[in-house]
């Protein structure tokens, strides 16, 4: 059984479909690309998921049907995310900013020595230790998306979603991202849904991608059937990025 499941997710914004009966899974340790065109609909996606936005259709989790209930909820029984714009509470530190995450996770809040002790592996993980007492506007672009990452990992969840979490960043911070996120999925075993543009990212994390297009599916399979569909060539990668990398993936 898969871990996540969505059967005709359905998301309308007035006369906007963002999201269009789309069928797809997520099993237990994949780590999953999506991808897609400005306004396909892939943070819909993550929104309908995280149940931040209402959808038709059905969303099961770990055999549990997800779809209606609060976002609070959601996240208790182990879905974490990132924000696309990042959303730090800016008057708190960075090391509170992530003791959130390990406050609201549970059905009780932790002891305060557990919160700071989940707050403080976060931030190991994520590289941020040192800048633990800075406030958000006081870190890089980078570090910013790695503290919303961090406090997605307090609450030790099982399944992440990343919204973008490269946006912006140099070659060096995106090094850097992917070998955070592979750490994530390795050593963690947390499941990933990766949304992103940085497809050099995507091609490296992720074994799977789907391709969304004005809020439909129009691919689903390996990096290397993805990069070879005409569909997904046609509406997102063009021609010239399918060449380059078609020959890489056969290499990989
Ligand atoms: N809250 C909203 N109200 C109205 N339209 C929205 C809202 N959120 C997203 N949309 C529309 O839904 C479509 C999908 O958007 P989005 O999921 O943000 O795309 P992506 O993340 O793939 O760029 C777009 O046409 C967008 O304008
Ligand atoms: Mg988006």
């Amino acid at each position: 059984m898969s871990l996540l499941s969505g059967r005709k997710v359905s998301v309308q914004f007035g006369g906007v479909c963002a999201l269009s009966e789309v069928d797809f899974h997520v099993d237990r340790g994949e780590v999953v690309g999506l991808i897609g065109p400005n306004g396909a609909g892939k943070t819909t996606m993550l929104n309908a998921i995280s149940g931040l936005c209402r959808c038709t259709g059905a969303l099961q989790f770990d055999g549990k049907t997800i779809s209606g209930l609060k976002p609070h909820k959601i996240a208790r029984m182990g879905i974490a995310r990132t924000f696309q714009v990042v959303r730090p509470f800016g008057h708190l530190t960075a090391i509170e900013n992530v003791a959130v995450g390990a406050m609201f996770s549970g059905k009780s809040i932790p002891h305060k020595a557990e919160i700071l002790n989940r707050a403080k592996d976060a931030l190991e993980w994520t590289g941020l230790y040192a800048k633990r007492d800075l406030l958000p506007r006081q870190l890089t672009l980078s570090e910013r998306q790695r503290l919303e990452m961090a406090r997605a990992l307090t609450m030790k969840p099982v399944l992440l979603l990343l919204d973008e979490v490269m946006a912006g960043l140099n070659h060096n911070e995106i090094d850097k991202m992917i070998e955070l996120i592979n750490r994530i999925n390795s050593s963690l075993g947390v499941t990933i849904i990766v949304v992103e543009h940085v497809m050099k990212a995507i091609m490296s994390v992720c074994r799977r991608i789907i391709v969304l297009q004005f809020g439909k599916k129009i691919g689903d399979g390996s990096p290397s059937e993805i990069v070879n569909s005409p569909d997904v060539i046609q509406a997102y990668l063009g021609k010239r990025f399918a060449e380059r990398h078609s020959k890489s993936v056969e290499r990989a």
